[in-house]
């Protein structure tokens, strides 16, 4: 896939307004080819309403984001061939097997049909679901469903890959997991991996850099080192999130 010199995914004053809730306000930020980069915030900041303009899912109000250089309001075509893209939601068919659901994939992805079936049996294989393939995906954990959808999302070898709470609800072997797997594709694939989480030890564990959104504005960007630096000695992203967003969380056995 050509990927252009540029920032991979850019933004300038990106806004949404949906009626009178501005959901995003003015955010501008680059992200580079192959990158790491979470997104954190509160319920509400915009994480997703950011995520589904970068995807063409929703027009910007204002602004302008391009991926590889495309416009995603002007180039969406040119744009969804170069991303991937996890919704919040799971979205993967539970009456189809994994294998189906993959094929399924590959066909809307207009994989030709040569390919289609080394493609599924190499993604499969790269999620670590090799050996469920055959069953029903109702008959799946959380975390395997979820790995079937980025296998489903990373088909067509994007140059980025959006996942929108990629490990919500999974327990903490099952984040590993997908984690795990997702650093495996990304090393194997070099596509950039955008993303959006609660989990704030995820967010240091996995991204190169992040973006801190609160009320639908970048309140703070940089590597997770930067933003703890900012609080000085040791801050942790917990308390980078609390005093960024004013939302602390009362320690245990009350005080403060
Ligand atoms: N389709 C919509 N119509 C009206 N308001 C919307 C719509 N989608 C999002 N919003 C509003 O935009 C704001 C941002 O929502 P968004 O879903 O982007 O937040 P988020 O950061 O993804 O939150 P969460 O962490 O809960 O997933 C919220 O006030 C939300 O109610
Ligand atoms: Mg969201």
């Amino acid at each position: 896939m050509d990927v252009s010199p540029g920032p991979i995914v850019s933004a300038k004053d990106l806004t949404r307004r949906f009626g009178t809730v501005l959901a995003v306000d003015h955010v501008s930020l680059n992200i580079a080819a192959g990158e790491l980069f979470g997104l954190i915030g509160p319920n509400g900041a915009g994480k997703s309403t950011l995520m589904k303009m970068f995807t063409t899912m929703i027009p910007p109000t204002s602004g302008r984001a391009t991926i590889a250089g495309f416009d995603v309001a002007v180039q969406p075509q040119e744009v969804r061939k170069r991303i991937g893209y996890v919704p919040q939601l799971l979205s993967a068919d539970g009456e189809l097997t994994g294998y189906e659901n993959m094929l399924l994939s590959a066909r809307l992805y207009l994989i030709p049909s040569a390919a289609r079936e080394s493609r599924v049996q190499a993604a499969l294989e790269m999620m670590g679901l090799t050996d469920v393939k055959n069953r029903l995906v109702q008959t799946y954990s959380g975390g395997m469903a979820r790995r079937l959808e980025i296998a489903q999302s990373t088909l067509h070898r994007p140059a980025v890959l959006f996942m929108d709470e990629p490990t919500v609800g999974l327990d903490p072997g099952g984040r590993r997991a997908v984690w795990e797997h997702v650093r495996a594709l990304h090393r194997e694939m070099g596509a950039a991996v955008v993303f959006s989480t609660h989990y704030m030890d995820e967010a240091e564990a996995v991204c190169d850099r992040l973006a801190l959104i609160a009320h639908g504005k970048v309140a703070a960007l940089g590597t997770p080192d930067e933003l703890k630096a900012r609080l000085g000695g040791q801050a942790s992203l917990d308390d980078v999130f609390a005093e960024l967003t004013n939302e602390r969380i009362a320690p245990v056995g009350g005080g403060q």
